[in-house]
């Protein structure tokens, strides 16, 4: 989860390069640095901390460069600090790394015996050691790019220079993303396409076991065996403003509100326009084929693993077939039963989770069916799946996961509906009104998003909260696990999710005066399982109330009932069963914003996470 950048072409290597760090900064932010190369030597700038330190520290630097690389950290082994900042250099080589070096430990005593001297804690300095040692037995770049990697377990990517060779950059991929950014007069190398999109859309995505020679007018890509390979480029369907604040004081408040835009978007890739016909874009499999399958199993990590609960409420629901759920962490250690009677589908926003992407070449390693749901277009995750299904929330930039878990359920509820016309569980004018629903949407949205003023407000009252709880019933728990996710990630106070029947089986032991419990409870009416369940969660509510504990309820507007029982109120506009949890997922994402904001947190950088976690 670090960002590495490289740049070697006419622009100003310096503003490129911090530029483009200041895009990755959300991939880890411990300690940042740039090796810049002029011609006559190559200037090395690392700190501690954020970008805007290195950039302060970097202003004296005008000289004309010929070649940069650039790394933004999040710390796996070595604390924060200057000494373990990317990059590391030690004789001809300069080095930043993304991934993980499992066998590092061998091979520093094997370096240091050699007589070399290590200067950090990292295992990145011991690749780049690695590498000079190549070089200063004269093996060009590309010589030692097979005996380095033949040395090394673990993932990673690596842009690195040599002093030999210094109009060329090196990029190495090996389970951690890296592409080319194909330029006017300069091409670049970065872990995400957020850092060179304003420069190029045209882009190399390289696989694993690849390596390229980055040339400012050339590049040449060649599997570790040395076979040249044909790159293929991607010109990408992003803007650059999309990735821009665009005046919101934080990117997690403009992807909350991006919400009904990316629903609308999400739902034109996948709707034919019109005629309204379900399309599911992305879905290779025919009805016939998906006729075929017995089970959903759906695997996935964080805000993915909620959005794949609701999966399993809308496909058990209108597909009346069987779905697990795993977190891709646990999937591969349970030995999960699999065939090709199973669809596997893979949920990640990045597509570049290394636990899912794991999980994924598990699944077809037992012949199961792999389809992916993500969120960038040409990821790791998507170019190793049977099929792709995209959401097109556009690029999401804040850690805390906003939009993109609402355009996955949104996808999710389409591929129930498929699933549901393939297997005969639904007929064409049950889907079409169910289309119809999600249809409606985007206009909800809007409304809900109307309550941050009274949330802005609201959590001013909650703040002295130490301990928050976050229940719900049914479709609604997944939803209260997300509520809890969303504030523990970004306010650093512990927020728990439950069941609301749990509640008695445990954690009401915590309730007391200081606790706030936040009650989910829209169910749509008609549907007397739901209208008993709403019955239910006001039992659940009032045993909390009787404990002391502060309610904060979110239910349907008019509910004079439920909000007379709770301390705080929030009314969101009665919907169906299936479009509640979308509808109920935007006040949890606004209380977390808030209240992260009145406690004065980095909310886009919150402490030790990363946007993409791609190491195991
Ligand atoms: C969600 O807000 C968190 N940032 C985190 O749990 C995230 O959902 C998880 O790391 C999975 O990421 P992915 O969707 O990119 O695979």
């Amino acid at each position: 989860m670090c960002g590495i950048i490289g740049y070697v072409g006419q622009q100003g290597h310096r503003e490129v390069l911090l530029d483009g760090l200041e895009r990755l900064e959300y991939r880890g932010y411990d300690s940042a640095g740039v090796a810049l190369r002029d011609h006559e030597a190559v200037h090395l700038f690392r700190v501690k901390g954020r970008i805007a330190t290195l950039r302060e520290r970097m202003a004296g630097a005008n000289f004309t460069a010929r070649a940069g690389i650039g790394h933004t950290r999040w710390a796996t082994h070595g604390a924060a600090s200057v000494r373990n900042a990317h990059p590391h250099r030690t004789g001809n080589i300069t080095l930043v790394h993304n991934g993980i070096i499992e066998n590092f430990a061998e091979l520093k005593n094997e370096i240091t015996a050699l007589g070399r001297v290590v200067k950090s804690d990292t295992d990145s300095e011991i690749v780049a050691h690695l590498f000079d040692i190549e070089i200063q037995n004269n093996k060009s770049l590309e010589e030692a790019v097979q005996s380095v990697t033949g040395r090394l377990r673990g993932a990673y990517a690596f842009v690195l220079m040599s002093d030999k060779e210094p109009d060329f950059l090196l990029g190495v991929r090996n389970g951690a993303p890296l592409l080319v950014g194909v330029g006017e007069g300069g091409n670049y190398l970065a872990s995400d396409v957020q850092a060179v999109l304003s420069h190029t859309k045209k882009i190399v995505y390289l696989e694993d076991k690849e390596f390229v020679l980055c040339g400012d007018k050339q590049i040449t890509v060649k599997r570790y065996d040395g076979r040249e390979i044909v790159p293929v480029v991607n010109t990408l369907n992003w803007s650059a403003d999309e990735i821009g604040r665009s005046g919101y004081p934080h990117y997690m408040l403009k992807e909350i509100h991006e919400q009904p835009m990316g629903l609308t978007r999400t739902l034109a890739s996948n709707v034919q326009k019109g005629k309204k016909k379900l399309t599911l874009s992305g879905l290779e499999a025919t009805d016939a084929k998906l006729g075929t399958f017995n089970k959903v199993s759906i695997v996935a990590c964080g805000t993915s693993w909620h959005a794949a609960l609701v999966g399993k409420f809308y496909i058990e629901r209108f597909a009346k077939i069987p779905v697990e759920v795993d977190y891709a962490s646990e999937f591969r250690y349970r030995e999960p039963v699999l065939d090709e009677r199973t669809l596997s589908l893979f949920i990640s926003q990045s597509g570049e989770t290394a636990d899912t992407l794991a999980a994924l070449r598990e699944a077809k390693d037992r012949r199961a069916y792999a389809a992916s749901l993500v969120n960038v277009q040409g990821s790791s995750i998507a170019r190793e799946s049977n099929s792709v299904l995209l959401t097109q929330a556009g690029p999401e930039i804040g850690v805390a996961s906003t939009k993109a878990f609402t355009t996955q359920l949104s996808v999710l509820y389409l591929l129930a509906l498929r699933l549901g016309r393939a297997r005969g569980t639904l007929s064409s004018s049950q889907a079409d009104t169910l289309l119809a629903e999600l249809s409606e949407l985007p206009f909800q949205m809007e409304r809900v998003l109307g309550l941050s003023d009274n949330i802005d407000k609201l959590t001013h009252t909650l703040l002295r909260s130490k301990l928050w709880l976050f229940m719900g019933r049914g479709i609604h728990y997944p939803v209260a696990l997300e509520g809890a996710l969303k504030l523990k990630e970004i306010t650093y106070l512990h927020a728990e999710g439950y069941p609301a029947g749990e509640m008695k089986h445990g954690p009401i032991a915590l309730i007391d005066r200081a606790s706030t419990t936040v009650v989910l409870c829209a169910p749509p009416e008609g549907e007397s399982l739901l209208t008993q369940m709403r019955e239910k969660v006001l039992s659940n509510l009032m045993e909390v109330k009787a404990r002391g504990g502060k309610i904060l309820a979110v239910g349907s507007e008019g509910d004079t009932e439920l909000q007379g029982l709770s301390d705080a109120f929030l009314g969101v506009p009665r919907c169906s069963w299936g479009m509640s949890p979308l509808v109920l997922s935007i006040p949890m994402q606004l209380l977390a914003y808030y209240t992260a904001v009145h406690l004065g947190r980095d909310v886009d950088k919150p402490r030790n996470l990363a946007k993409s976690v791609t190491v195991e």
